[in-house]
């Protein structure tokens, strides 16, 4: 009997022996047959097996953690457990073996243990009185058999007040439209910030698929089907997402475009000349024409069209009143027709001022002006003060209505109250429709209100002569007066 026992151990050792790393079916086996030949099992050496899987730890700064190592097969080996990494140099910091049964600490580590910052449990480790430095990781092994957790002691957390949640989107365009011709590229931006941040998804209208996920949205080799909105929604899964859309508009590249390169020219009256300019685009090119609310204008005298790659010009000569108002340039191809209005100004010349005589009334003196004007005056300033004196007098006068509509010169006249003998400077500038103010008198106009009491007392050749005389001094510049 005891013989058979015997070469039974034998057998299991000699298999326990080829396969290393020992398989559960050996184990059962050992324990079948262990204890029965004390002699036996100690020189059989089933091989150890660490059973806890690597793992995370996390805890608080003053506890105290348990780092699992539960191992088959002890036997009479050591249990080491070691902090550090191979990259942040390792240190045994605890060993355990079990001696009848019982787990104990090796004497070198027992101070260790009393010193209270370390513990064990079987083979588990235990950590008391957690501190930021025992962040780590802890490798229990034996023999060659290991597993490794990594330890981390949460930082006591600071009181950081949460900022409440917001999206803030930038758009771009601003407008939320692009115009894009077929074939072109385009970009779209919804750059959003928020907290907790936002993400940014493109959808096309009435389409659940997301186009785009990120701020921008490109969109390459832009075809006509393309057209129409385009949604950017920022969310943060705390808000409402915010949802806006872009509008694209497709123009067709057979198309045609029209810009007036300025919508409104004004004219100089002494000029009575001015250049239109419309920017035209299109393919098929454009055939070109230009309007006004009477109809189609020739090029003939007065009118004088030409273009420059795609500046199309309509030249304005000898213009008369009649030439103001708007003007059309249209174009128009296959595509269809575009248009564009400039419309025409003018502003008055200088005032001439012709005579400022007595009347019949003491110190009531009639002021005449005449003045070339292309658009109709619509009012007159005049202004005048005693020479020498800050102290200005202005007024406004009403302009006489043109009857001739092609006129141009206009002649107004006003009655002011004036000091006689006394030496006045005075300024009239006449006003357009539309409050285009004209062009400032080209000199200065001094003249000397005459006494009319010697005046009555003289013939009426001699006031004539008188009066000539005024308006002839008053021509001459203020020196050449000065020197008479
Ligand atoms: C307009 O007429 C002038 C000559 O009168 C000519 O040189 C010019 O080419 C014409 N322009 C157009 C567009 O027909
Ligand atoms: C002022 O003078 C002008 C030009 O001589 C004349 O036509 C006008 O009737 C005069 N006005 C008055 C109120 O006398
Ligand atoms: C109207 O004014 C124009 C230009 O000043 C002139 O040529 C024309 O003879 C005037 N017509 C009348 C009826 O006064």
């Amino acid at each position: 009997m005891k013989i058979s026992v015997i070469f039974l151990s034998i057998i299991f050792l000699a298999l326990s022996s080829a396969v290393d790393g020992s398989t559960g079916a050996v184990d059962g086996s050992t324990s079948a047959v262990g204890g029965s030949t004390g002699a036996v099992s100690s020189r059989r050496r089933a091989s150890p097996q660490v059973l806890t899987s690597p793992g995370h730890f996390q805890g608080h700064p003053g506890d105290s953690i348990t780092l699992p190592c539960s191992i088959k097969n002890v036997g009479s080996r050591r249990v080491n457990w070691v902090k550090g990494t191979s990259a942040s140099g390792r240190r045994p910091i605890m060993q355990v073996k079990k001696a009848r049964r019982k787990f104990i600490i090796p004497k070198p580590y027992r101070r260790i243990i009393r010193e209270g910052k370390l513990g064990t449990a079987g083979t588990d480790l235990v950590i008391h009185h957690l501190t930021p430095e025992d962040t780590d990781s802890y490798t229990c092994s034996i023999a060659r058999h290991r597993v490794t957790h990594t330890l981390q002691v949460l930082e006591a957390e600071s009181v950081v007040e949460e900022p409440s949640p917001y999206i803030m989107v930038v758009y771009d365009p601003p407008t939320m439209r692009a115009y894009v011709v077929e074939g072109e590229t385009t970009t779209l931006s919804c750059e959003a910030n928020g907290h907790p941040a936002p993400t940014v998804l493109w959808r096309r209208q009435n389409e659940e698929q997301v186009l785009s996920e990120g701020p921008t949205l490109h969109l390459v080799n832009i075809r006509r089907e393309d057209a129409g909105y385009y949604f950017c929604s920022a969310s943060n899964g705390v808000l409402d997402p915010q949802e806006r859309a872009f509008y694209l508009q497709v123009k067709l590249s057979a198309d045609v475009w029209v810009e007036a390169e300025v919508s409104k020219v004004v004219v100089a009256s002494e000029e009575r000349r001015a250049l239109l300019t419309c920017q035209i685009k299109g393919h098929p090119k454009p055939k070109v024409t230009w309007y006004t609310d009477e109809g189609p204008v020739y090029n003939d005298t007065g009118h004088y069209f030409f273009s420059k790659d795609d500046l199309y010009y309509l030249q304005l000569e000898n213009m008369t009143p009649l030439a103001l108002g708007d003007y059309k340039c249209r174009a128009h191809n296959e595509a269809g027709e575009d248009s564009a209005t400039i419309t025409v100004e003018a502003t008055p010349g200088p005032v001439q001022v012709l005579e400022a005589s007595p009347t019949s009334t003491y110190g009531l003196y009639n002021i005449t002006w005449e003045v070339e004007s292309l658009a109709p005056v619509d009012y007159y300033f005049v202004s005048y003060n005693q020479e020498g004196s800050s102290e200005v007098e202005r007024r406004t006068v009403s302009a006489t209505p043109q009857i001739n509509r092609s006129g141009t010169h206009y002649t107004e006249s006003t009655l002011v109250d004036l000091t006689p003998g006394i030496t006045y400077h005075l300024t009239v500038r006449a006003v357009a429709k539309g409050h285009l103010p004209g062009l400032p008198m080209e000199e200065n106009f001094f003249f000397t209100a005459s006494d009319p009491a010697s005046a009555h007392e003289m013939s009426d050749g001699t006031w004539n002569l008188l009066k000539s005389a005024l308006t002839v001094i008053s021509r001459l510049p203020k020196v050449v007066r000065d020197m008479q």
